[in-house]
């Protein structure tokens, strides 16, 4: 959970691909990691709260679960969230339909 002066104003998940029940991300390798990121109120966006989440959960993935990639899935039509990932080092992967939404994958790579 993201707070800021002691206010929660949103949550950043991180999910381990590979394990988590649900299969959402199918069939992936060992160490393949995906994180969500969200901030609820539009007074709180732009603030930069977003990017230093997303820094602290792709670093969290990394140093603390080995990961060997960090996906992401923004909804195609977001572009502003394509432009967010893609200024932390993400780059696009192509097109995925995850249930009923278009979304384009963003993959970051360690080292990369
Ligand atoms: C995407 C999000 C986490 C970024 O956090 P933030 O604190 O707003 O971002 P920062 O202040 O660190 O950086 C600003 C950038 O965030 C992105 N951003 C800001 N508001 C946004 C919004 N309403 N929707 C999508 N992206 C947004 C833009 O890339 C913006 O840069 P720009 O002004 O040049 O377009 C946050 O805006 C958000 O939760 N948006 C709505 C939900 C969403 O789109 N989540 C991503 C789902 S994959």
């Amino acid at each position: 959970m993201a707070e800021r002066d002691g206010r929660p104003i949103g949550f950043v998940q991180l999910l381990d691909a590979a394990a988590e029940p649900t299969r959402y991300w199918g069939d992936v390798s060992a160490g393949v990691w995906a994180i969500d990121i969200w901030i609820g109120a539009e007074g709180d966006r732009g603030r930069g709260d977003g990017m230093r989440m997303l820094r602290a959960a792709v670093r969290r993935c990394v140093e603390h679960h080995g990961a060997t990639e960090v996906l992401v899935d923004p909804l195609a039509a977001n572009v502003r969230a394509h432009r967010f990932y893609r200024r932390a080092g993400f780059v696009p992967v192509g097109p995925r339909r995850f249930g009923g939404d278009d979304c384009l994958v963003h993959r970051y790579t360690p080292g990369s």
